[in-house]
């Protein structure tokens, strides 16, 4: 009885990464649309962590903890967190998560890690955020820092997906945030958004917003489009996170025109969550 109980444990400590959950409560939830939803909940005052890095989030499932990795799209300093979530229809945990309603618990780990954060890249005037569906989540947080602000002359989020109706947090990046009573004014002036659909014809501010990613960074029309000189590693930064493909397909165009990927020793021009392309 006791070795059983002993293997239960290690397979559990083994389970979790050997990391330690905690259980949080859900305090609003927000349906984009068929296939994507968001929800927030409340955070341990210990809790604390970089902007751009994810926690193992879940439910118990029979007994047993079910997480998954799950980028924070809230800011650092907030008091709750915030998470971005694909549904998919026989997902082992998102069949279950996309019914949570508030008041519901659920796990989260407690130590965030991550290597998608602003820290590892070097210096730069531009910092262009590249993503695809759900990859805009640690992006949320990351244009939610008033330091990035500091950092960087224009900070250009660009969200790419299949459909319009896809297009989650549109109004608080074109609306709300610039209204922000603290650093609202920076934001007005820094902040580009750069929405763009792939499946169906999208006019966003009387300009077409379509295509892939890679066709408008390697066409030199998103950098024209944001009002900005052809991409260079003297000034350009950039973040990705998305679509596997599509991560695989920027890094190329990137290591092709001179960008260097960070990595655990040194910083570079461009910067992709290290767990995801290993996952
Ligand atoms: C570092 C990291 C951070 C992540 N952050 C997020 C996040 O912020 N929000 C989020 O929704 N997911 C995120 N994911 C994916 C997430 O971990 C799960 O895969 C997702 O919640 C689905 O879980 P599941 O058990 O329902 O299905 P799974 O069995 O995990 O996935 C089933 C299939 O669904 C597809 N899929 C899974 N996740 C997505 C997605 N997000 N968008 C499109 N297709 C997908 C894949 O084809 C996958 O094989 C992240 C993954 C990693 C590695
Ligand atoms: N921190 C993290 O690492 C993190 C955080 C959140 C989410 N994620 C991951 O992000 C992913 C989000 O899913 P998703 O992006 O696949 O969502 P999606 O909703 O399926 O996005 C698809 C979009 O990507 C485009 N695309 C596909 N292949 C491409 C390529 N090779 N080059 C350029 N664009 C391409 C599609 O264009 P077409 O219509 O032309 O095919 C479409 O517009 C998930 O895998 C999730 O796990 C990771």
């Amino acid at each position: 009885m006791i070795i059983i109980l002993v293997y239960c444990a290690i397979l559990e400590v083994s389970f979790l990464g050997g990391r330690n959950t905690t259980t949080v409560k859900v305090n609003a939830v927000h349906h984009w649309n068929d296939t994507l939803f968001s929800f927030k909940t409340t955070r341990k005052p210990s809790m604390t962590f970089e902007n751009g890095q994810f926690v193992m989030i879940g439910l118990q499932v029979n007994d047993r903890p079910l997480l998954r990795a799950y980028s924070i799209a809230s800011p650092n300093y907030a008091d709750e967190l915030e998470f971005f979530s694909i549904k998919v229809p026989d997902g082992a945990l998102t069949s279950r998560l996309q019914h949570l309603k508030v008041g519901d618990e659920l796990l989260v780990t407690s130590k965030p890690t991550g290597t998608l954060v602003p820290g590892q890249l070097l210096n730069g005037k531009h910092l262009y955020l590249l993503s695809t569906g759900t990859g805009l989540a640690p992006f949320m947080s990351v244009i939610q820092d008033p330091f990035i602000y500091d950092q960087y002359d224009r900070v250009i989020v660009v969200h790419g997906t299949r459909w319009i109706s896809e297009l989650a947090y549109q109004s608080f990046i074109c609306d709300e945030l610039p209204k922000n009573e603290y650093f609202g004014d920076i934001v007005a002036k820094k902040l580009v958004y750069y929405p763009t659909v792939t499946r169906e014809a999208y006019m966003f501010r009387d300009r077409k917003h379509v295509g892939r990613i890679t066709q408008l960074l390697s066409s030199g029309l998103l950098a024209r489009n944001v009002g900005l000189p052809p991409i260079n590693p003297e000034d350009d930064r950039f973040m990705l996170c998305g679509n596997d493909a599509m991560l695989k397909d920027l890094m190329k165009i990137l290591d092709d025109r001179g960008f260097k990927k960070a990595n655990s020793r040194n910083q570079g021009h461009y910067v992709i969550e290290q767990a995801f392309i290993e996952k």
